[in-house]
């Protein structure tokens, strides 16, 4: 499996240098991505990568910017979501959220910043891609595309955001969700970025179609089951443990699986989802190794 120092020093080197630009603003964007954090969505993509194509040099020029992309937009939904406005946290990966170390607009602008500089990374890759290789471009270039379109849709409006909108006013006045609303919320806000990691890294390696969308699938699960792993620990986790603020959930009146259906229910379908996303993953090509001890880590709890 790619290693985390490798992520990290990958991030290390894509991401401005403390002392550039303006104010605080890139210490404070190295303070939000730097900072700890488990790398799942860049290793997945990485490792999704691998899946299909074993040239070091395409994954060096195409699955790392992505990667390090992914990174930069998990962390500025993290720092957004930690706002007063949205979750109101002060902790996060075991250090003080962004806002509470650099202020509220520090915090909005920070998470701008990230947003933007992950579209600079991508397409600043696609720019010395044809540097390096200009016989090759054109074939890869729509690979470049195909990728970042699928990274964006589900980052954006229709995706991530539009799940954190869900989350934070609501499916409409007084009503109450049920199992299927839930479900969706958390696919939108959680899954579509792990969806993006496998397919971004499947995409960029010349996987076909049946593939990616069999990818998707996967990562839909994965982030479902992820999502209520995440909503168990906020009840049953400490601080040391998750570096976050125990019961968020709780304080901020969330409808989650574990306030909707208890501890053990939630336990359950994140058993049952573990199940389904391990047996599509099975039926893919190459070695799974990598990814299924991953998702075996993360949810046999
Ligand atoms: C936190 O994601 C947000 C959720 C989707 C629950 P992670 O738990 O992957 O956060 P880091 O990157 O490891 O801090
Ligand atoms: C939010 O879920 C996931 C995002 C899209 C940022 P949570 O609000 O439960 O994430 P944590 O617990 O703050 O990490
Ligand atoms: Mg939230
Ligand atoms: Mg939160
Ligand atoms: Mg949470």
């Amino acid at each position: 499996m790619i290693g985390l120092n490798t992520i990290e020093e990958l991030l290390e080197q894509y991401l401005p240098k403390g002392d550039e630009g303006y104010g605080l603003l890139s210490e404070a964007m190295r303070y939000s991505v730097l900072g700890g954090g488990k790398r799942l969505r860049a290793i997945m993509l990485i490792e999704s990568f691998r899946l299909f194509s074993d040239d070091k040099d395409l994954e060096k020029c195409m699955a790392y910017p992505f990667a390090c992309a992914l990174e930069c937009i998990h962390g500025y939904s993290l720092v957004h979501d930690d706002l007063p406005a949205m979750d109101n946290d002060e902790f996060r990966r075991g250090s003080l959220t962004t806002h509470k170390r650099y202020g509220h607009a520090m915090g909005i602008l920070t998470g701008d910043a990230l947003l933007n500089y992950s579209m600079e990374m991508i397409t600043r890759a696609g720019v010395d891609f044809e540097k390096s290789k200009p016989g090759q471009y054109c074939s890869y270039m729509s690979r470049f595309m195909r990728a970042a379109s699928v990274l964006y849709k589900n980052a954006g409006a229709f995706g991530m955001i539009g799940g954190q909108v869900l989350d934070v006013e609501g499916f409409g006045d007084d009503v109450q969700p049920d199992e299927g609303m839930l479900a969706t919320l958390c696919e939108l806000k959680t899954s579509r970025l792990f969806q993006a990691a496998l397919c971004c890294g499947a995409i960029l390696a010349g996987a076909d179609e049946t593939e990616v969308s069999f990818l998707d699938d996967i990562g839909r699960l994965m982030g479902l089951a992820f999502q209520i792993r995440d909503d168990i620990l906020d009840v049953t986790a400490s601080f040391d443990e998750t570096g976050k603020d125990t019961g968020s959930d709780e304080k901020n009146n969330k409808s989650t699986f574990v306030s909707m259906f208890g501890l053990d229910a939630a336990r359950d379908r994140v058993k049952e989802l573990y199940g389904e996303m391990s047996g599509k993953l099975a039926a893919l090509p190459g070695d799974k190794t990598a990814l299924e001890s991953l998702f075996k880590k993360l949810f046999m709890i």
